[in-house]
């Protein structure tokens, strides 16, 4: 048998023992789906932006501040998307029926719950959720992604906010605090498709106090934190493998 296989036999043991599981991921989860990550060499920061500054640059608060119109067309371009749930996410809603299992994800795709799972931390946010900062009216996506040049409320005329959070916004203090707290009481962390390259969400893996690490990259991925199981593969391919 191949590394591979013995890799999957090793994490179906761990997953099948574990009594409370935290799956904490980010954009490598989606990339299956057909929606680029950020840092892999061909992920978003990583194009030639069509604009004037670098996409990640065009991510940021101020940037929607100063900015609004093109930051609206290049959110609608990038962030909203058709894209459906792929082999990891399909998996981790079956998981979730006979495990108490915990999803904490950076993605603000919202394809965890199109999958069916129900137990999702959005540590930033999500794309199907937009408020007017005038009245505070709800909106989803579709709105935001037909309306022409800045969304605005169609009550009081207000500009329509994602509820995402852009870099110099904090992170969501409540789900932070709910994800730190899944991850104390949990007794596998299992890490996918995520760089680990942003704060705080990245502190997170420090709250795990177990030794049951799984970490899965598609790409070699060294953390400072005792590793259980490596397994460099495409996570939803992987997962795929673990009925
Ligand atoms: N399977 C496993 N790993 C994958 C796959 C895949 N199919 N596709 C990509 N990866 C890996 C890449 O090798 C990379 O290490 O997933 C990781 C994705 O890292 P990033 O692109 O940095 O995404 P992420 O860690 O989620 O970024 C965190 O940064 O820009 C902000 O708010 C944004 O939530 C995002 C945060
Ligand atoms: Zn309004």
């Amino acid at each position: 048998m191949d590394d591979i296989e013995n890799q999957i036999i090793e994490l179906k043991k761990i997953i099948k023992k574990a009594k409370k599981i935290v799956f904490f991921g980010g954009a490598g989860v989606s990339t299956e789906s057909g929606i680029l990550d950020f840092r892999s060499k061909d992920g978003l920061y990583n194009l030639k932006s069509k604009y004037d500054e670098p996409y990640e640059v065009m991510l940021s608060h101020s940037y929607y501040e100063e900015n609004t119109k093109t930051f609206f067309e290049f959110y609608k371009e990038f962030m909203i998307t058709s894209a459906q749930p792929n082999e990891a996410h399909k998996y981790l809603a079956y998981l979730e029926k006979s495990k108490d299992l915990t999803i904490i994800t950076q993605n603000i795709d919202g394809l965890h719950q199109e999958a069916g799972s129900k137990n999702v931390i959005e540590l930033h946010g999500s794309i199907k959720r937009n408020y007017c900062t005038k009245c505070g009216a709800f909106y989803d996506e579709n709105y935001i992604k037909n309306s022409k040049g800045i969304p605005l409320c169609n009550k009081c005329k207000g500009i329509i906010k994602p509820d995402v959070t852009l870099y110099e916004e904090p992170v969501n203090e409540y789900a932070f605090l709910k994800a730190r707290f899944a991850i104390e009481q949990a007794d596998l962390l299992i890490i996918a498709g995520t760089s680990l390259n942003v704060y705080p969400a990245n502190s997170l893996i420090y709250y795990f106090y177990g030794d049951n690490i799984v970490l899965i990259n598609n790409d070699d991925q060294i953390i400072n934190r005792k590793i259980k199981l490596f397994i460099k593969g495409k996570v939803g391919e992987i997962f795929k493998k673990l009925y």
